[in-house]
C-alpha cells in the first residue's frame, strides 16, 4: 500500500466518446458477406466516456475530459457521466459530430467493433494544454488511443511528476518513448500486445513472455488482460509476475468490459494499492461486467463487486 495524494478527483480519464450502434447477430458476418441482426440499439459509448463511468460507479471521484458534436449522441453522452456522477467540466462540444461505434456482438458475447472518430478525432494537443489545470487535481489519468497520439503525448507533456499515468493502447498504435516511459501501467489485451511487439525478437506466445518484452520497451508497469483467464502483472524490478484469476461467469456482451477493468485498476492504483491487488479488484470488476449488455449499463457499483 503506498500513501495517496489529496486530490479533488481519484482519475481524470482523458479519451473518446462515442454514440454505440449496436446490433445482436448469430454470427458476425466474414468478408463479403451480409448477416440480417437485431433492431438496432443506441448506447453510450467510448473507451474514455465507459472508463469514467465505471470509476464513478464503483464510487471513485471522476472527471472526463473529451470531446463530443453538438448533436443529439453528444447530450445523450453527456446526460449518461451526469447521471453517473462524472464531473464532465472538460467535455468540450463541437467541432465535428460525435464519434460513432458500430457494433456487431454474437450469442458468445463477443463483438467486432468499428469506430468513426468524428469529434474524438478533434481532442487536440491545444485542448490538452486549456485544461492543464484539471491534471494536477487528479490522483491518477488514464487515457486511451480513439483520440489523436499528439493529444496523448501532450498529456504525458503536461502531467505533474506525481501523477500516475495508466494508459491501454486500444486500437493499437506505435507510440512515442516518452509515452511509453510514462505508462505505469500499461494495460493490454492479447491483440494490443501482440500489436506492441510486432517487429521485436519476443521468443514465446505466453503472456509472459509478453510482459517481459513490453517491459523491455519502457513502461514501469504491464498489466496483459486475458478475458476469462484473468490478468498479468509485471513490474520493472520485480523478481517474478502476479498472476490474478477470475472468477468464473456467464459472458453475455464482453463490450466496454475492458474499460472498466481499466477504470477499476486506476481507480483502486489511485488509493495506493499495489499493482497486483488492485488487478485482482479490476479482474473482478471486468468480469462483472460481461455478465450484462452492452458497455456503461453493465457497470457494477463496488457493493456489487462485493457481493458478486
Ligand atoms: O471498449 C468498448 C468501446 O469501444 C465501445 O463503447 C465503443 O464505443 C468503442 O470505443
Amino acid at each position: 500500500m503506498h500513501e495517496a495524494l489529496n486530490r479533488p478527483y481519484d482519475l481524470l480519464v482523458v479519451g473518446s466518446a462515442n454514440a454505440d450502434l449496436v446490433i445482436g447477430v448469430e454470427r458476425r458476418p466474414a468478408p463479403g458477406e451480409t448477416v440480417l441482426g437485431s433492431d438496432l440499439s443506441v448506447h453510450p459509448g467510448g473507451k474514455g466516456a465507459n472508463q469514467a463511468v465505471a470509476a464513478a460507479r464503483l464510487g471513485a471521484r471522476t472527471a472526463l475530459l473529451a470531446r463530443v458534436g453538438d448533436d443529439d449522441h453528444g447530450r445523450l453522452l453527456i446526460e449518461a457521466q451526469r447521471a453517473a456522477g462524472v464531473d464532465t467540466v472538460g467535455v468540450l462540444v463541437g467541432g465535428a459530430p460525435t464519434g460513432v461505434a458500430l457494433i456487431t456482438v454474437d450469442p458468445s458475447g463477443d463483438n467486432s467493433i468499428v469506430v468513426s472518430p468524428g469529434a474524438n478525432a478533434r481532442l487536440s494537443p491545444q485542448d490538452i494544454r486549456a485544461a492543464t489545470s484539471l491534471f494536477g487535481l487528479a490522483r491518477v489519468v488514464s487515457v486511451q488511443l480513439e483520440v489523436p497520439l499528439s493529444t496523448v503525448a501532450e498529456v504525458v507533456r503536461v502531467l505533474p511528476a506525481d501523477t500516475r499515468l495508466v494508459l491501454n493502447p486500444s486500437p493499437p498504435a506505435p507510440l512515442p518513448a516518452e509515452v511509453l516511459a510514462s505508462c505505469d501501467p500499461l494495460v493490454v489485451n492479447e491483440h494490443e500486445a501482440r500489436f506492441m511487439l510486432r517487429g521485436t525478437d519476443t521468443a514465446g506466445s505466453a503472456p509472459e513472455d509478453w510482459a517481459r518484452s513490453l517491459l523491455a520497451l519502457g513502461p514501469r508497469s504491464v498489466v496483459v488482460t486475458r478475458g476469462a483467464a484473468g490478468a498479468l502483472v509485471a513490474e520493472s524490478g520485480a523478481d517474478a509476475y502476479v498472476s490474478v484469476p477470475s472468477p468464473r461467469v456467464d459472458a453475455v456482451d464482453t463490450t466496454g468490459a475492458g474499460d472498466a477493468f481499466t477504470a477499476a485498476l486506476a481507480w483502486r492504483l489511485g488509493l495506493g494499492e499495489d499493482l497486483p491487488v488492485a488487478a485482482a479488484f479490476a479482474v473482478r470488476v471486468g468480469a462483472s461486467a460481461v455478465t450484462k449488455k452492452g458497455a456503461q449499463e453493465s457497470y457494477p457499483t463496488a457493493d456489487e463487486v462485493a457481493t458478486g
